[in-house]
C-alpha cells in the first residue's frame, strides 16, 4: 500500500490542532470554575504571601510573592495590583525583579512623607519598600546568612521602583530564619520601627532613615505556638474602649489550629523598644486552613486592613488550577473586643460592594432549598438562641461543602471531605472546626462565598474560618438543616454583580 504523505501530514495537523483545542477548552473551564470574582488572583503563574501593601491617593497598592513562569513557587519577584475599592484589582507590571544579592522574598512598603530617607524627589514622598532577599546559591551552598533585609524606592507612587545602592541594610547575623521585614512608623518615638521574623521569634529594629537600624530587642521565645518557623510579622495599634492596645501577629508554618500555616497574634503593649505580650493564650486570627502571611496596608490612618494569602503550604503548589495558582483572601478591617475580661482580635469584612441583588429574607415563605446560587454571594443568617445547625452547598452530582455550629462543642465547622477535588493531597479533605469566641446568647453567622472559597465570620466577626475548596461542577444550591423549627432563624443571601 502507498501512503500519501500529504494526507498523513495532513491528518496529523487536525489531531493536533483538535487536541490544542480541547487543551485550551479543559483551561478555559478551569478557569470559569475556579477563577474568584472579588478575590485578586494573578493573571498566570504562583502567587504566595500579600506584600508592601499601602494605601495612597484613593489606591491601594498590594504586591505580592511572585513566580511569573510557573504555577509552582520559584525565583520570587514582587507582583503587582491596584484597586480603588478592594473588589476588583487590575494587575500591573511586576514590580521588583530578583537581582545579584538575592531573590525578593517577603517585606513591606511606607509612604515615607517626610522624605526621611532622602529618596524623595520634586518635593514628593517617596514609598519606600523593605523586603528580604534570599540568595540561593548562598543556600545551595550550605550558608546559613543567605536573608539580608534590603530596600527600593519609589518616585511614581509604587509604579516603577529602584533598588537602594547600599544594600542590604540589615546583614544576616547567623540566624537561617531571619525574613520577611514590616515596617511602620512610630510616632510617640519619632522612629521607624521594624518588626522581623527571626527562626522561632520577632526582632524589633528602629531606624530614623530607613537605611540604618539598630537591633531593640526581641519577643517570642516562651510566647504563643512554636510548631512551627515564624514568619511574616505585623505589628500595629488599635484601640478597645479608648485604650490602645499594640498587636502583633506572627505566621507559623506548621502548627496552626487546622494544621498547616495559620497566624497567631499577640495583645499587648510596645513602647517603640519591646513588646510586651498581655496573655499567654495562643490565639489564632483566622482557624480555617487558608488564610496566611496576612498583614495590614500601610497609610490608612487607625484603620487597620488585612489581607492574607488564601492558601496553605501543604498543598498550595498543588491545587487544581491550571493557569494560576492561589488567591487572596477578602480585605478585612481588623478590630479588638473582650470576653470575660480577655482580649481578641476581630476581622470584619471590609469590602462593601454595592448590593445589586438580594434574594432572601426568611419570612416563613421562603425556604432556602429553593434558591438557585449566583457566585460570589453572601449568605447571613441570624439565630435566636445557639442551636446547631449545617447549611450544604451543593451541586447536581452529589458534592457538598457544609458550614455551620455545633452547640454541644460549641465550634463553628468548615467540612470540605465532599466538596470536590481532593485527590492533589492527603491533608486537603478535611472538616475544619472553631471555638465559638463571643458569648452572647443569640448567634449572627456571616459567610462570603466566592466559587473556591469560603469566609466565615461567626458572631459579628469575632470567630473567623477560611477554607478553600474545588468542586467539579459550581454549587447551585443551598440547603439548610437544623433539628429544630427554622422560622427562628433569619438567613439572607446577598448575590454580588461584578462590574
Ligand atoms: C511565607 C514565606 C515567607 C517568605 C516567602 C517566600 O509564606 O515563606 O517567610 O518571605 O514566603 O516566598
Amino acid at each position: 500500500m502507498r501512503i500519501n504523505l500529504s494526507r498523513v501530514i495532513h491528518l496529523l495537523l487536525m489531531l493536533s490542532i483538535i487536541s490544542s483545542l480541547n487543551a485550551q477548552s479543559k483551561l478555559d473551564s478551569n478557569e470559569i470554575l475556579y477563577r474568584p470574582a472579588m478575590h485578586f488572583t494573578p493573571a498566570k503563574g504562583w502567587m504566595n504571601d500579600p506584600n508592601g501593601m499601602f494605601y495612597k491617593d484613593g489606591v491601594y497598592h498590594l504586591y505580592f510573592q511572585h513566580y511569573p513562569d510557573s504555577t509552582v513557587w520559584g525565583p520570587m519577584h514582587w507582583g503587582h495590583a491596584t484597586s480603588t475599592d478592594l473588589i476588583s484589582w487590575k494587575q500591573e507590571p511586576i514590580a521588583i525583579y530578583p537581582d545579584s544579592i538575592g531573590m525578593i522574598f517577603s517585606g513591606s512598603a511606607v509612604v515615607d512623607e517626610n522624605n526621611t530617607s532622602g529618596f524623595g524627589s520634586n518635593g514628593k514622598a517617596p514609598i519606600v519598600a523593605i523586603f528580604t532577599q534570599h540568595n540561593m546559591e548562598g543556600e545551595k551552598s550550605g550558608k546559613i546568612d543567605f536573608q539580608n533585609q534590603s530596600i527600593a524606592y519609589s518616585n511614581d507612587n509604587g509604579y516603577t521602583w529602584k533598588m537602594y545602592a547600599g544594600n542590604p541594610v540589615i546583614h544576616n547575623p547567623g540566624i537561617k530564619d531571619f525574613r520577611d521585614p514590616k515596617v511602620m512608623w512610630h510616632e510617640a518615638t519619632k522612629k521607624w520601627i521594624m518588626t522581623l521574623a527571626v527562626k522561632n521569634k520577632v526582632s524589633f529594629y528602629s531606624s530614623s532613615n530607613l537605611k540604618e537600624w539598630k537591633h531593640e530587642s526581641d519577643f517570642g521565645i516562651n510566647n504563643g505556638s512554636h510548631d512551627g518557623v515564624w514568619e511574616c510579622p505585623d505589628l500595629f495599634s488599635l484601640k478597645l474602649d479608648n485604650r490602645n492596645f499594640w498587636v502583633l501577629t506572627v505566621s507559623i508554618n506548621p502548627g496552626g489550629p487546622n494544621k498547616g500555616s495559620a497566624t497567631q497574634y499577640f495583645i499587648g503593649e510596645f513602647d517603640g523598644h519591646s513588646f510586651i505580650s498581655g496573655s499567654s493564650k495562643t490565639k489564632w486570627m483566622d482557624f480555617g486552613a487558608d488564610n496566611y502571611a496576612g498583614v495590614t496596608f500601610s497609610n490608612t490612618g487607625d484603620q487597620k486592613i488585612s489581607i492574607g494569602w488564601m492558601s496553605n503550604w501543604m498543598y498550595a503548589q498543588q491545587v487544581p488550577t491550571n493557569k494560576w495558582r492561589s488567591a487572596m483572601t477578602s480585605p478585612r478591617e481588623l478590630y479588638l473586643f473582650d470576653v470575660n475580661g480577655e482580649r481578641y482580635l476581630g476581622s470584619k469584612l471590609f469590602t462593601k460592594p454595592e448590593i445589586k441583588n438580594i434574594v432572601l429574607f426568611n419570612d416563613g415563605a421562603n425556604k432556602l432549598e429553593d434558591i438557585t446560587l449566583a457566585n460570589p454571594f453572601k449568605f447571613s443568617l441570624l439565630q435566636e438562641g445557639l442551636k446547631s445547625f449545617s447549611i450544604s452547598l451543593s451541586n447536581d452530582i452529589g458534592e457538598h461543602l457544609d458550614f455551620g455550629y455545633d452547640s454541644v462543642t460549641n465550634q463553628y465547622f468548615i467540612d470540605r471531605t465532599n466538596a470536590g477535588v481532593h485527590n492533589f493531597n492527603s491533608e486537603f479533605s478535611e472538616k475544619h472546626i472553631a471555638p465559638r469566641l463571643f458569648n452572647g446568647r443569640n448567634m449572627v453567622l456571616g459567610a462570603l462565598i466566592d466559587k473556591t472559597s469560603i469566609e466565615l465570620f461567626g458572631d459579628i466577626d469575632c470567630t473567623i474560618m477560611t477554607d478553600i475548596f474545588f468542586p467539579t461542577k459550581p454549587f447551585t444550591k443551598i440547603n439548610l438543616q437544623t433539628k429544630t423549627d427554622n422560622s427562628k432563624m433569619n438567613y439572607r443571601i446577598t448575590n454580588y454583580l461584578m462590574p
